[in-house]
């Protein structure tokens, strides 16, 4: 059966029983409202660790003052239920934001280059809350491995930047994003999407996958390349928060793909008022 933590000091007092145990531990960070892409990271943790921990916490310090934290979807007793069917031992689920950052609480952490440009422009403060929310959890558990979605690809390079340059020692793990069968990467966001704008939406897949095509033809400019998103996201009627080529593990951006450079085309976007976003390799 799936433990339910709900304090850090239960946390502690669990994970001392792992170390004493000498078992290894994969971590999956989450905010709930759990789908197939969350499992697959929980599934490749089970298949690379003994025990499987799960956090559900919607951090407040990762949202900006007119972004969604109010209205996060949230079905704390249904995730539980999808935990125990992808073989997770314990979730920890804080009952409070408090338990996370209590009366007192001054410590953040700052990935500086790979934090900026991209949806680090666009969200100030951002990646100051994930990268500190997430080293609270690395430092907390101490897991051997750690599994993120390649879904969200700056937020990846910022944690594999912090767990490297502070020594946190956990394996991270960048899955690929799962998506629905017509091509939409998963999010607990598209719960927000009416059925006019879920269509709509599409549009984000459809643009990276004819970029990937374009490459595979021969197309190397990044102009061209952003553009065939572009043309997707305005005949669909979205409007663009960004579209970028970039150097796949700096994130620099990129004027041209060289032959054997991988690069990543990253787009965020609006459906209505619903901010949406994904990415895909171009493989030079
Ligand atoms: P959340 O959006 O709940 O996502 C939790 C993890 O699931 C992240 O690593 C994310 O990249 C991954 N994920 C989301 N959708 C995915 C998909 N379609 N396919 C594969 N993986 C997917 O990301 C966060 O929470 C938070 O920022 C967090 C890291 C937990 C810090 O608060």
């Amino acid at each position: 059966a799936t433990a339910v933590l709900r304090t850090v000091a239960e946390v502690k007092a669990w994970v001392a029983g792992l170390r004493r145990e000498g078992r290894r531990l994969a971590l999956v960070p989450t905010m709930g409202y759990l789908h197939e892409g969350h499992l697959s990271l929980m599934r490749e943790g089970r298949s690379r660790a003994d025990v499987v921990a799960t956090s559900i916490f919607v951090n407040p310090t990762q949202f900006g003052p007119r972004e969604d934290l109010s209205r996060y979807p949230r079905d704390l007793e249904g995730d539980v239920a999808k935990c125990a069917s992808a073989g997770v031992d314990v979730v920890f689920a804080p009952e409070d934001p408090k338990a996370m950052y209590p009366p007192g609480y001054q410590t953040y952490v700052e990935v500086t280059d790979v934090s900026q440009g991209l949806c680090g422009d666009r969200r100030p403060g951002h990646f100051r809350g994930v990268a500190t929310i997430v080293t609270q959890l690395l430092c907390l558990f101490r897991p051997e491995v750690a599994l993120f979605g390649e879904k969200d690809y700056q937020q990846l390079q910022v944690i594999k930047a912090l767990n490297r340059d502070l020594h946190l020692g956990a394996d991270i793990i960048g899955m690929p994003t799962v998506r629905e069968p017509d091509g939409l990467a998963m999010s607990s966001r598209n719960a927000y999407l009416s059925p006019e704008e879920r269509k709509r939406a599409l549009s984000l897949s459809r643009g990276l996958k004819a970029a990937q095509a374009l490459l595979r033809e021969g197309t190397r400019e990044a102009g061209v390349l952003v553009g065939a998103v572009r043309r997707e996201l305005e005949a669909a009627g979205l409007r663009e928060d960004y579209v970028e080529l970039v150097d796949a593990e700096r994130l620099k951006p990129l004027a041209l793909v060289e032959p054997g450079q991988s690069a990543r085309l990253l787009v965020a976007a609006f459906s209505g008022t619903t901010r949406l976003i994904d990415n895909m390799p171009l493989a030079g």
